[in-house]
């Protein structure tokens, strides 16, 4: 989802009644990013507290390339790094992700070996549907074993958009909160839903319902399960008990959203791309109503459920998330960088108001004329660039306070951007020189791998033989 799918940012059809009634219960946050303009990247810096550069979710095949997991990647979420929900664990958090995974799905990445104690949902994206022939189609796991597959055992219909994939896992949602007040264990729940990830479904309540096309009608279900997930938080009388934050991934995909307002989308570093829609919602603790100007990051989700475990962050490594309950509960401001990275390069820096961009690149002249576009009806010109512009010497800096739109570069001669880059430089610099990059999980791909027999195969007798094993370098394209 993107910044400007919500109500409460603005969006003129006010279609997430819920969404935005949970945003004046508890506290919108306008100037929060994820850590990646892409799903696994910013998913494993969510969950580990740090950028993908140092957890590994990146690769060095060609510049600045967003990589993520598809089915045939051999890489994943490698065992030195340490998940929120290994370190809840502690504490006596019982966990459960529900929905899409996404740091790898070979045995040794499997989310019940990194902290979470239950799962439903799947490793992958939900595209297909496959002939299980060239490639399987994708599992669906409950906890360590897979029940079914997309498109056989969970229908997605691809001409009509329907699919009950957001009712099963707001079912599963409410159960699991149910049992865990009943038997008084603290949990975190990852709901990592997807219906707005192409190709993008709601259910038949829902379809035709929303005056923005079927990505609305799949915001409006994902909106109306929130609501619900609230409502039972309340009903179970644990809502004062219980932090909630809503935020997405990666900015809107262009191609399946309406325009949301921002330059560009996902894929891209523009503010489009990585700056997303953000609420915090605990009743009696958050004020009501609150607006918080606090640059965040997902991976401040991190830092900030450790906090409220009564848990300290691992020492041993470079943490990248921030405790955010100082902003959220006495609305203090915590001086920050954000970092926008694509792949293996630092793209971009916001510091307050400003943001310098060091590299910029939409995508290739190559994918842009094969109608991949990322920046749909947006041309800045020198901005939106179809081949990577190096600006490492002499940054493109915007204030987005007055140029939300990256549209009108500050003059480099002038004193604000001599001022305002003196003090971005020095941070940059700073980052440069005690960033140590982890190996990267996302270079090597491999037919073999993929969902040919996960576990529980047998039992469904849907078993595939997977090809010879021919390991080659992934294709990135951008
Ligand atoms: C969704 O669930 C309804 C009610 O059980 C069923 O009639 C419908 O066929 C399901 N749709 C899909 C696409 O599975
Ligand atoms: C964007 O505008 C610039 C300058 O006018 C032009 O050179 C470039 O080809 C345009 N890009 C696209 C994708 O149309």
């Amino acid at each position: 989802m993107g910044w400007g799918d919500l109500g409460a940012f603005g969006e003129p059809s006010k279609e997430t009644p819920n969404l935005d009634q949970m945003a004046s219960e508890g506290m919108l946050f306008l100037d929060f990013y994820t850590a990646n303009p892409l799903c696994s990247p910013s998913r494993a810096a969510l969950l580990t507290g740090r950028l993908p550069v140092r957890n590994g979710f990146y690769t060095t095949n060609a510049h600045a390339r967003n990589a993520y997991t598809p089915q045939d990647i051999v890489g994943g979420i490698p065992d030195s790094e340490l998940l929120l929900p290994e370190l809840l664990k502690k504490a006596g958090y019982v966990n459960k992700i529900i929905g899409k995974w996404h740091l790898g799905h070979r045995p040794q990445f499997h989310p019940l070996k990194h902290g979470f104690d239950e799962w439903f949902g799947s490793p992958n994206c939900h595209f297909g549907p496959f002939d299980n022939r060239a490639l399987p189609n994708i599992p669906v796991y409950r906890d360590w074993e897979m029940i079914g597959r997309y498109y056989e055992d969970f229908k997605i219909d691809l001409k009509t958009g329907e699919s009950n994939l957001t009712q099963i896992y707001l079912q599963e949602a409410l159960d699991f909160i149910s049992k865990q007040q009943a038997s008084r264990q603290p949990f975190f729940l990852y709901w990592a839903i997807d219906a707005t990830h192409a190709p993008v479904y709601a259910s038949e309540r829902f379809l035709g319902t929303s005056q923005r096309g079927l990505y609305g009608d799949a915001v409006r279900e994902i909106d109306d399960s929130i609501g619900k997930i609230l409502n039972h938080l309340q009903k179970l009388g644990i809502s004062e008990n219980t932090f909630v934050f809503f935020t997405s991934d990666n900015g809107a995909a262009l191609i399946s959203a309406p325009k949301q307002g921002f330059l560009c989308g996902k894929q891209t570093t523009f503010e489009g791309g990585m700056r997303e829609p953000a609420i915090a919602w605990w009743p009696g603790h958050i004020p009501a109503g609150g607006v918080s100007h606090q640059l965040g990051n997902v991976m401040d989700l991190f830092s900030t459920g450790l906090s409220l475990a009564g848990l300290q962050p691992p020492s041993d490594r470079q943490i990248d998330g921030i405790d955010l309950l100082p902003a959220i509960l006495q609305g203090k401001l915590i001086d920050r960088p954000i970092f926008y990275y694509r792949g293996n390069e630092m793209m971009a820096v916001r510091v307050g108001l400003y943001k310098a961009h060091y590299w910029t690149w939409s995508n290739s002249w190559e994918e842009y004329s094969k109608g991949i576009d990322f920046c749909p009806g947006q041309n800045v010109s020198g901005v939106t660039t179809h081949t990577q512009e190096e600006h490492t010497t002499l940054p493109l800096l915007f204030h987005l306070g007055r140029d939300p739109g990256e549209k009108y570069p500050l003059s480099f001669a002038s004193d604000e951007y001599q001022g305002a880059m003196e003090r971005i430089s020095l941070i940059v610099q700073q980052h440069r020189a005690t960033m140590v990059p982890g190996e990267p999980q996302l270079n090597v791909c491999d037919r073999a791998v993929m969902n040919w027999s996960p576990p529980g195969c047998e039992k469904l007798g849907k078993c595939l033989t997977p090809p010879k094993s021919d390991p080659k370098k992934c294709f990135w394209p951008h």
